[in-house]
């Protein structure tokens, strides 16, 4: 078995649990804050993926948002998200997904993102382009940034979140609309399809960006931080929007 066949295998059976358990949510508890909420859910469904995993690699490094190995080795390591968008999850919204990707010695090698409830699996492989079910998917050709439909996510931190306001004032006054989705890996997928146009947000875990961020540029987004620095995933500052998108949308938000 390949690591792509066993990521989307685990990421569907995974998902199917979510979606299966989701009117027996238990063991609601906050890390940190209440806006932080973890259920079984999210420890349960990623039991299922890192269980698969070491059946087929065992000695693969695996990095996980519920507890596993808080491993930071950065090389051939899978970063998982059980439950991407657990707050959408437990207010009972169709809107989460399960993220799954691998990184090998130098660069993400795949990511997949399987969202149960819309029935939508997208995944990409390190220079293979991306796909959505059985079709290959690009980002949007929109210049126009009064035309873009863009996402973005709001920190855990109330802090970050007031710090957040005068940016998210400034995009607002100048594109079409802004949606907030609710699973980071959801929305860089939508970049990814061209359903929107640019997706940015700030501090994000690496479980969080890893799968969705290779499936974007696969599909031809400009990746970078949203100060135009390039990309840590490990450091959680994202910006990923189509190429004639880019030089705009940066100086907006850097006005702030
Ligand atoms: C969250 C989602 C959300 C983003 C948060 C993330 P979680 O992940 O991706 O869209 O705004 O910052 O932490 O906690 O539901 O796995
Ligand atoms: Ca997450
Ligand atoms: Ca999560």
């Amino acid at each position: 078995m390949k690591r792509m066949e066993i990521a989307i295998r685990a990421a569907k059976e995974a998902g199917i649990f979510l979606k299966e358990n989701k009117d027996s949510i238990s063991g609601l508890k906050y890390k940190g804050s209440h806006t932080n909420p973890v259920t079984n859910m999210d420890v349960d469904a990623q039991k299922i993926i890192v269980n698969m995993i070491k059946i087929y690699f065992p000695s693969d490094v695996i990095l996980a948002e519920e507890e596993i190995g808080k491993n930071k080795s950065n090389k051939n390591m899978w970063i998982i998200d059980p439950l991407d968008g657990t707050v959408n999850y437990i207010h009972r919204s169709s809107i989460y997904t399960v993220s799954i990707a691998y990184m090998g010695e130098k660069a993400l090698e795949l990511g997949v993102v399987f969202a149960p409830e819309l029935n939508e699996l997208f995944y990409a492989k390190n220079k293979e382009g991306a796909y959505l079910n059985e079709s290959k998917v690009h980002v949007s050709d929109k210049s126009d940034i009064s035309l873009a439909l863009v996402e973005t996510g709001f920190s855990y931190k109330h802090r970050e979140r007031e710090k957040f306001i005068p940016i998210f004032s400034e995009i607002l006054q100048h594109v079409q609309d802004v949606r907030v989705t609710g699973s980071a890996a959801l929305e860089l997928c939508y970049v990814a399809c061209g359903r929107a146009d640019g997706y940015w947000e700030y501090s994000l875990s690496p479980w969080d960006l890893a799968a969705g961020v290779l499936i974007a540029k696969e599909a031809g987004a400009i990746i970078s931080t949203p100060s135009g620095e390039k990309l840590d995933i490990f450091k959680g500052d994202i910006l990923a929007i189509a190429p004639s998108l880019y030089q705009e949308f940066i100086e907006l938000i850097n006005r702030r």
